[in-house]
Protein backbone atom coordinates (compact mmCIF):
# COMPACT_ATOMS: atom_id res chain seq x y z
CA UNK A 1 0.00 0.00 0.00
CA UNK A 2 1.39 3.58 -0.51
CA UNK A 3 2.96 5.23 2.06
CA UNK A 4 1.07 8.88 2.80
CA UNK A 5 2.36 11.18 4.46
CA UNK A 6 0.50 13.05 7.46
CA UNK A 7 0.39 16.77 6.48
CA UNK A 8 -1.03 19.67 8.01
CA UNK A 9 -4.43 20.62 7.90
CA UNK A 10 -3.92 24.55 8.03
CA UNK A 11 -0.93 24.30 5.73
CA UNK A 12 -3.31 21.97 3.27
CA UNK A 13 -6.05 24.61 3.28
CA UNK A 14 -3.64 27.87 2.43
CA UNK A 15 -1.52 26.00 0.49
CA UNK A 16 -4.48 25.24 -1.98
CA UNK A 17 -4.24 27.18 -5.27
CA UNK A 18 -6.44 26.71 -8.68
CA UNK A 19 -3.72 24.38 -10.73
CA UNK A 20 -3.54 25.19 -14.50
CA UNK A 21 -0.22 23.54 -15.39
CA UNK A 22 0.09 19.82 -14.58
CA UNK A 23 3.23 16.93 -15.34
CA UNK A 24 0.78 15.44 -18.07
CA UNK A 25 3.34 12.03 -17.61
CA UNK A 26 2.86 11.51 -14.15
CA UNK A 27 -0.05 9.86 -13.16
CA UNK A 28 -2.27 9.94 -10.48
CA UNK A 29 -1.68 6.73 -8.00
CA UNK A 30 -4.79 5.04 -7.74
CA UNK A 31 -4.75 4.88 -3.81
CA UNK A 32 -4.81 8.79 -4.03
CA UNK A 33 -7.75 8.71 -6.62
CA UNK A 34 -9.64 6.60 -4.54
CA UNK A 35 -8.79 8.58 -1.44
CA UNK A 36 -10.25 11.90 -3.08
CA UNK A 37 -13.54 9.92 -3.91
CA UNK A 38 -13.94 8.94 -0.49
CA UNK A 39 -13.51 12.49 1.03
CA UNK A 40 -16.16 13.74 -1.20
CA UNK A 41 -18.30 10.35 -0.44
CA UNK A 42 -17.92 11.08 3.59
CA UNK A 43 -18.83 14.84 2.96
CA UNK A 44 -21.88 16.67 4.94
CA UNK A 45 -24.89 15.81 2.33
CA UNK A 46 -28.08 17.47 2.87
CA UNK A 47 -30.44 15.44 4.61
CA UNK A 48 -27.82 12.98 4.23
CA UNK A 49 -29.07 12.88 0.38
CA UNK A 50 -25.99 11.54 -0.96
CA UNK A 51 -26.92 13.39 -3.93
CA UNK A 52 -23.21 13.99 -5.53
CA UNK A 53 -21.65 11.53 -7.83
CA UNK A 54 -18.68 11.56 -10.18
CA UNK A 55 -17.59 9.75 -13.52
CA UNK A 56 -13.69 9.44 -13.21
CA UNK A 57 -11.36 9.18 -16.99
CA UNK A 58 -8.60 9.80 -18.01
CA UNK A 59 -8.42 8.49 -21.75
CA UNK A 60 -7.62 10.76 -24.53
CA UNK A 61 -10.22 9.94 -26.80
CA UNK A 62 -13.17 11.39 -23.75
CA UNK A 63 -10.91 14.29 -23.59
CA UNK A 64 -11.48 15.18 -27.20
CA UNK A 65 -15.29 14.74 -26.63
CA UNK A 66 -15.14 17.40 -23.67
CA UNK A 67 -13.11 19.74 -25.42
CA UNK A 68 -15.48 21.57 -27.25
CA UNK A 69 -18.06 21.77 -24.35
CA UNK A 70 -15.68 24.00 -22.04
CA UNK A 71 -14.61 27.19 -22.32
CA UNK A 72 -11.48 27.18 -24.41
CA UNK A 73 -9.69 28.54 -21.21
CA UNK A 74 -9.95 24.78 -20.21
CA UNK A 75 -9.09 22.81 -22.79
CA UNK A 76 -5.09 23.13 -22.03
CA UNK A 77 -6.34 22.35 -18.11
CA UNK A 78 -7.98 19.12 -19.18
CA UNK A 79 -5.26 18.31 -22.31
CA UNK A 80 -2.26 18.18 -19.38
CA UNK A 81 -4.74 16.84 -16.19
CA UNK A 82 -4.11 13.09 -15.97
CA UNK A 83 -7.62 12.49 -14.04
CA UNK A 84 -11.00 14.85 -15.14
CA UNK A 85 -13.73 13.97 -12.33
CA UNK A 86 -17.01 15.06 -13.85
CA UNK A 87 -19.28 15.76 -10.60
CA UNK A 88 -23.12 15.28 -10.93
CA UNK A 89 -26.03 15.25 -8.92
CA UNK A 90 -28.81 13.18 -8.97
CA UNK A 91 -32.01 14.59 -7.67
CA UNK A 92 -34.09 10.90 -7.34
CA UNK A 93 -31.94 10.25 -4.40
CA UNK A 94 -34.16 13.68 -2.99
CA UNK A 95 -37.46 12.59 -4.23
CA UNK A 96 -37.47 8.24 -5.51
CA UNK A 97 -35.30 7.34 -3.03
CA UNK A 98 -36.89 9.65 -0.55
CA UNK A 99 -34.69 11.83 1.73
CA UNK A 100 -36.79 10.75 4.36
CA UNK A 101 -35.61 7.53 3.87
CA UNK A 102 -32.30 8.86 4.82
CA UNK A 103 -33.59 10.68 7.59
CA UNK A 104 -34.86 7.55 9.16
CA UNK A 105 -31.65 6.12 8.48
CA UNK A 106 -29.98 9.09 10.51
CA UNK A 107 -32.70 8.72 13.35
CA UNK A 108 -32.36 4.81 13.66
CA UNK A 109 -28.11 5.57 14.15
CA UNK A 110 -28.94 8.06 16.50
CA UNK A 111 -27.78 11.18 14.95
CA UNK A 112 -30.61 12.83 14.95
CA UNK A 113 -33.04 12.72 18.03
CA UNK A 114 -36.58 13.19 19.99
CA UNK A 115 -34.11 16.20 22.34
CA UNK A 116 -34.70 18.07 18.59
CA UNK A 117 -38.05 17.28 17.57
CA UNK A 118 -37.15 14.76 15.55
CA UNK A 119 -39.29 11.12 15.45
CA UNK A 120 -40.27 8.46 12.86
CA UNK A 121 -43.60 9.78 12.96
CA UNK A 122 -42.23 13.38 12.10
CA UNK A 123 -39.69 12.02 9.42
CA UNK A 124 -42.95 9.99 7.86
CA UNK A 125 -45.58 12.37 8.03
CA UNK A 126 -44.04 16.37 8.51
CA UNK A 127 -40.65 16.01 7.09
CA UNK A 128 -41.10 13.79 3.94
CA UNK A 129 -43.93 15.80 2.37
CA UNK A 130 -42.82 19.03 2.95
CA UNK A 131 -39.16 18.10 1.73
CA UNK A 132 -40.62 16.45 -1.36
CA UNK A 133 -42.80 19.22 -2.24
CA UNK A 134 -39.94 20.93 -3.39
CA UNK A 135 -39.89 22.07 -7.23
CA UNK A 136 -36.98 20.29 -8.95
CA UNK A 137 -35.32 23.98 -8.67
CA UNK A 138 -35.37 24.20 -5.53
CA UNK A 139 -33.76 21.01 -4.23
CA UNK A 140 -31.20 21.43 -7.42
CA UNK A 141 -29.84 24.06 -6.16
CA UNK A 142 -29.67 22.30 -2.43
CA UNK A 143 -28.25 19.56 -4.32
CA UNK A 144 -25.55 21.71 -6.18
CA UNK A 145 -24.41 22.94 -2.70
CA UNK A 146 -23.87 19.73 -1.28
CA UNK A 147 -21.83 18.78 -4.42
CA UNK A 148 -19.81 21.94 -3.27
CA UNK A 149 -19.26 20.65 -0.01
CA UNK A 150 -18.20 17.27 -1.28
CA UNK A 151 -15.48 18.62 -4.04
CA UNK A 152 -14.12 21.43 -1.40
CA UNK A 153 -13.30 17.81 0.49
CA UNK A 154 -12.52 16.24 -2.78
CA UNK A 155 -10.11 18.88 -3.31
CA UNK A 156 -8.83 19.76 0.11
CA UNK A 157 -7.76 15.73 0.24
CA UNK A 158 -6.37 16.20 -3.31
CA UNK A 159 -3.64 18.30 -1.84
CA UNK A 160 -3.13 16.97 0.96
CA UNK A 161 -1.56 14.03 -1.17
CA UNK A 162 0.85 16.27 -2.97
CA UNK A 163 -1.73 16.69 -6.45
CA UNK A 164 -2.89 19.27 -7.55
CA UNK A 165 -6.87 20.65 -8.52
CA UNK A 166 -8.80 23.26 -10.89
CA UNK A 167 -12.41 22.90 -10.89
CA UNK A 168 -13.74 23.54 -14.73
CA UNK A 169 -17.27 24.38 -15.37
CA UNK A 170 -18.77 23.17 -18.85
CA UNK A 171 -22.22 23.11 -21.03
CA UNK A 172 -24.20 20.64 -19.08
CA UNK A 173 -26.80 19.67 -21.07
CA UNK A 174 -23.80 18.79 -23.49
CA UNK A 175 -21.73 17.38 -20.96
CA UNK A 176 -24.90 14.99 -19.76
CA UNK A 177 -25.35 14.08 -23.16
CA UNK A 178 -21.40 12.74 -23.50
CA UNK A 179 -21.31 10.76 -20.56
CA UNK A 180 -24.92 9.67 -20.81
CA UNK A 181 -26.60 11.18 -17.67
CA UNK A 182 -30.07 10.23 -17.54
CA UNK A 183 -32.52 13.43 -17.12
CA UNK A 184 -32.46 12.73 -13.06
CA UNK A 185 -28.59 13.55 -12.99
CA UNK A 186 -27.53 16.97 -13.79
CA UNK A 187 -23.88 18.05 -14.63
CA UNK A 188 -22.33 20.29 -11.73
CA UNK A 189 -18.36 20.79 -12.43
CA UNK A 190 -15.54 19.39 -13.74
CA UNK A 191 -12.29 18.79 -11.84
CA UNK A 192 -9.22 18.25 -12.91
CA UNK A 193 -6.48 16.90 -10.91
CA UNK A 194 -2.93 15.74 -11.33
CA UNK A 195 0.79 16.39 -10.27
CA UNK A 196 0.82 20.05 -10.68
CA UNK A 197 3.61 21.57 -12.58
CA UNK A 198 3.57 24.78 -11.20
CA UNK A 199 4.95 25.47 -7.51
CA UNK A 200 1.73 26.33 -5.19
CA UNK A 201 4.29 29.06 -3.08
CA UNK A 202 5.28 30.60 -5.85
CA UNK A 203 2.03 31.60 -7.00
CA UNK A 204 1.20 33.02 -3.80
CA UNK A 205 -2.58 32.69 -2.27
CA UNK A 206 -4.91 34.34 -4.34
CA UNK A 207 -6.51 37.43 -3.47
CA UNK A 208 -9.82 37.15 -1.86
CA UNK A 209 -12.48 40.17 -0.74
CA UNK A 210 -11.29 41.86 2.52
CA UNK A 211 -12.96 40.08 5.75
CA UNK A 212 -14.84 43.62 6.25
CA UNK A 213 -16.55 43.12 2.89
CA UNK A 214 -18.04 40.20 3.57
CA UNK A 215 -19.05 39.24 7.10
CA UNK A 216 -21.63 41.23 9.38
CA UNK A 217 -22.22 41.68 12.45
CA UNK A 218 -25.81 41.14 13.83
CA UNK A 219 -26.70 43.14 10.70
CA UNK A 220 -26.29 42.88 7.35
CA UNK A 221 -24.15 46.13 6.44
CA UNK A 222 -22.19 46.50 9.87
CA UNK A 223 -18.98 45.46 9.04
CA UNK A 224 -17.29 42.75 11.01
CA UNK A 225 -13.60 43.32 12.20
CA UNK A 226 -10.70 41.04 11.69
CA UNK A 227 -8.19 40.87 14.58
CA UNK A 228 -4.63 41.11 13.43
CA UNK A 229 -3.51 38.69 16.33
CA UNK A 230 -5.94 36.16 14.86
CA UNK A 231 -4.63 36.95 11.35
CA UNK A 232 -1.10 36.76 12.91
CA UNK A 233 -1.61 32.89 14.21
CA UNK A 234 -3.10 31.93 10.86
CA UNK A 235 -0.44 33.44 9.15
CA UNK A 236 2.02 30.95 11.23
CA UNK A 237 0.26 27.76 10.91
CA UNK A 238 0.37 28.71 7.57
CA UNK A 239 -3.51 29.23 6.57
CA UNK A 240 -2.71 32.56 5.78
CA UNK A 241 -0.10 32.76 3.48
CA UNK A 242 1.39 35.50 1.18
CA UNK A 243 -0.80 36.46 -1.77
CA UNK A 244 -0.32 36.00 -5.29
CA UNK A 245 1.94 38.86 -6.91
CA UNK A 246 3.17 38.33 -10.77
CA UNK A 247 6.54 38.33 -9.14
CA UNK A 248 9.53 38.20 -11.93
CA UNK A 249 9.92 34.51 -10.05
CA UNK A 250 6.36 33.68 -11.12
CA UNK A 251 6.75 35.31 -14.59
CA UNK A 252 9.87 32.50 -15.03
CA UNK A 253 7.83 29.88 -13.69
CA UNK A 254 4.57 30.12 -15.99
CA UNK A 255 6.89 30.38 -19.34
CA UNK A 256 8.82 27.61 -18.57
CA UNK A 257 5.85 25.09 -17.53
CA UNK A 258 4.01 26.78 -20.94
CA UNK A 259 7.45 26.05 -22.81
CA UNK A 260 7.70 22.46 -21.13
CA UNK A 261 3.92 21.64 -22.54
CA UNK A 262 4.14 23.39 -25.50
CA UNK A 263 1.70 26.21 -25.00
CA UNK A 264 2.03 29.83 -25.58
CA UNK A 265 4.30 31.89 -23.00
CA UNK A 266 3.47 35.25 -21.55
CA UNK A 267 4.68 38.31 -22.86
CA UNK A 268 2.84 41.17 -21.43
C1 LIG B 1 -17.01 25.91 -8.82
C2 LIG B 1 -15.76 26.46 -9.43
C3 LIG B 1 -15.64 26.52 -10.80
C4 LIG B 1 -14.46 27.01 -11.38
N1 LIG B 1 -14.34 27.03 -12.75
C5 LIG B 1 -13.14 27.35 -13.29
C6 LIG B 1 -12.92 27.24 -14.69
O1 LIG B 1 -13.83 26.92 -15.46
N2 LIG B 1 -11.67 27.48 -15.16
C7 LIG B 1 -10.63 27.87 -14.36
O2 LIG B 1 -9.52 28.07 -14.86
N3 LIG B 1 -10.83 28.02 -13.02
C8 LIG B 1 -12.03 27.75 -12.47
N4 LIG B 1 -12.22 27.84 -11.12
C9 LIG B 1 -11.12 28.30 -10.27
C10 LIG B 1 -11.31 29.73 -9.83
O3 LIG B 1 -11.17 30.59 -10.93
C11 LIG B 1 -10.27 29.98 -8.73
O4 LIG B 1 -10.81 29.55 -7.55
C12 LIG B 1 -9.78 31.41 -8.67
O5 LIG B 1 -8.89 31.59 -9.72
C13 LIG B 1 -9.10 31.68 -7.32
O6 LIG B 1 -7.93 30.95 -7.21
P1 LIG B 1 -7.62 29.79 -6.20
O7 LIG B 1 -8.63 28.70 -6.40
O8 LIG B 1 -6.25 29.39 -6.61
O9 LIG B 1 -7.66 30.32 -4.80
C14 LIG B 1 -13.40 27.43 -10.54
C15 LIG B 1 -13.55 27.37 -9.15
C16 LIG B 1 -14.71 26.88 -8.60
C17 LIG B 1 -14.84 26.81 -7.11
Amino acid sequence: MLEIERKDFFDVLGSRRSIRYFKPWKPVEPEKLEAILQAARIASHMGNANSVQAIVFSDKETKEKLKPVVSTFNVAIIDMAPVILIWFLDRDTWYKEGVAEHLAELYKAGAINPSHGWSTDFILNAAKPRLTSFPTEAVDFMLSCESGMAMAQAQLTAVALGLGVCSFAGVGPKIAEIFGLPDHCRFVWGMAIGYPAEDPLTGGQRKRKPFEKIYFKDRYGNAMSSDPKVVNMLMELNMIQPEAKLTPQRLEEINAVSRMVGLPERTD
